[in-house]
């Protein structure tokens, strides 16, 4: 069973809340500049989540998106899986809280989320892959989406500047004969847990429960060791899209286009001069809205998709990197 099977991206869709939060804001704010923030991270602005949107909420219009996109019913989803790490409750999953929210209750649907930090959206990708494949699941709703507005502290300039909120989903079911549909040629995971603190959460878990003293310390802020993390990413950025270009035997121009996380510009111009590369194969949309962790790869992706970037015939490369540390990559044809 699922010898044959082949996994795809059936339909695409994202969401963004409206509230925007710009560099002149944050210079009324702290003592930073526009021109800093522009010239070290191309950040412009980004997009804020208000205190009555959850993330389940920003899931349920991408995923109606995808789901129109594929053209496919919500009942015909057999699997819900949300990458994350600012989910709605600690318990129960942000996936299940969505479930409902489609209709998709009653039916047994199973729904759980995934926590890969920035790496999160191909995370699901691999995962759903490999549930369609196996047969497991016929059709997969996989969202990548943050609030993280909510983890920041907004008195630190080195991290609240970076990050903002957002959704994409995409549905991921078997290759149809009629040639529609993104064929996933190949999805690869990466962990490596020596330097788990160098982007951490530090309280909320069974480490430091909430008390008023973590509470009082911002510990249930983000906290990123910028250098070190900036490092590791071109270097990872670096390594994953060679092996892909020799793996699948591409050169510059046999590249759809490169979907990167979208951390900091300064993080792909490095990249990309390292590989040798044109920088408008890779896709860019962190001026607007910042680094949106699990959505960001999901959001560059369904943006470029809707505005005609993406030229047919040639694959799509994806690659993105994070917190625990984990980084990840794939290969979809297009
Ligand atoms: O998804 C993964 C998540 N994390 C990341 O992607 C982070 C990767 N790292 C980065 O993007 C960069 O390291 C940052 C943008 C975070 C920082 O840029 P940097 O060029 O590495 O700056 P730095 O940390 O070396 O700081 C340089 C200076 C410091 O001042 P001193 O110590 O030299 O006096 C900082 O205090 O810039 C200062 N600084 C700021 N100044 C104005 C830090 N943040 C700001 C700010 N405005 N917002």
């Amino acid at each position: 069973m699922g010898k044959d099977l082949k996994a795809a991206l059936l339909g695409l869709g994202s969401f963004v809340p409206a509230k925007k939060l710009t560099n002149a804001d944050f210079e009324k704010m702290l003592d930073t500049s526009d021109e800093w923030i522009t010239s070290r991270t191309g950040i412009k602005s980004r997009h804020i989540a208000t205190l009555e949107e959850t993330t389940s909420d920003l899931c349920v219009p991408a995923a109606k998106a995808a789901l129109a996109d594929a053209g496919i019913p919500a009942s015909e989803i057999d699997l819900v899986i949300v990458c994350t790490l600012t989910p709605d409750y600690m318990m129960p999953s942000t996936a299940c809280v969505l479930q409902n929210k489609l209709d998709l209750s009653g039916r047994g649907v199973p729904a759980f989320d995934l926590n890969a930090a920035c790496s999160g959206f191909l995370y699901g990708l691999s995962t759903a892959k490999a549930h369609v494949e196996s047969g497991q699941a016929r059709n997969v709703l996989v969202c990548g989406v943050e609030i993280l507005s909510r983890v920041l502290d907004y008195k630190d300039r080195s991290t609240s500047i970076l990050f903002g909120d957002g959704a994409g989903a995409a549905v991921i079911g078997r290759q149809r004969a009629d040639g529609s549909g993104h064929a996933i040629r190949e999805v690869n995971l990466w962990a490596d847990g020596t330097d788990f603190q160098h982007i951490i959460i530090r309280a909320g878990g069974t480490v430091h429960p909430t008390t008023e003293k973590t509470v009082q310390e911002n510990m249930h802020c983000v906290q990123v060791a910028g250098r070190e993390v900036f490092r590791f990413a071109v270097t990872k950025m670096v390594e994953m899209i060679q092996s892909m270009m020799e793996r699948h035997k591409l050169d510059a121009s046999a590249i759809g286009k490169i979907i990167p996380h979208q951390a900091n510009y300064r993080i792909l111009e490095s990249a990309c001069e390292r590989l040798n590369l044109p920088m408008d194969l890779f896709v860019t949309n962190l001026a607007e809205y910042g680094n949106t962790s699990a959505a960001s790869v999901p959001l560059a992706l369904d943006e470029a998709y809707r505005g005609g970037q993406i030229p047919k015939g040639k694959p799509v490369l994806l690659a993105a990197f994070g917190a625990g540390l984990t980084w990840a990559s794939a290969v979809i044809d297009w």
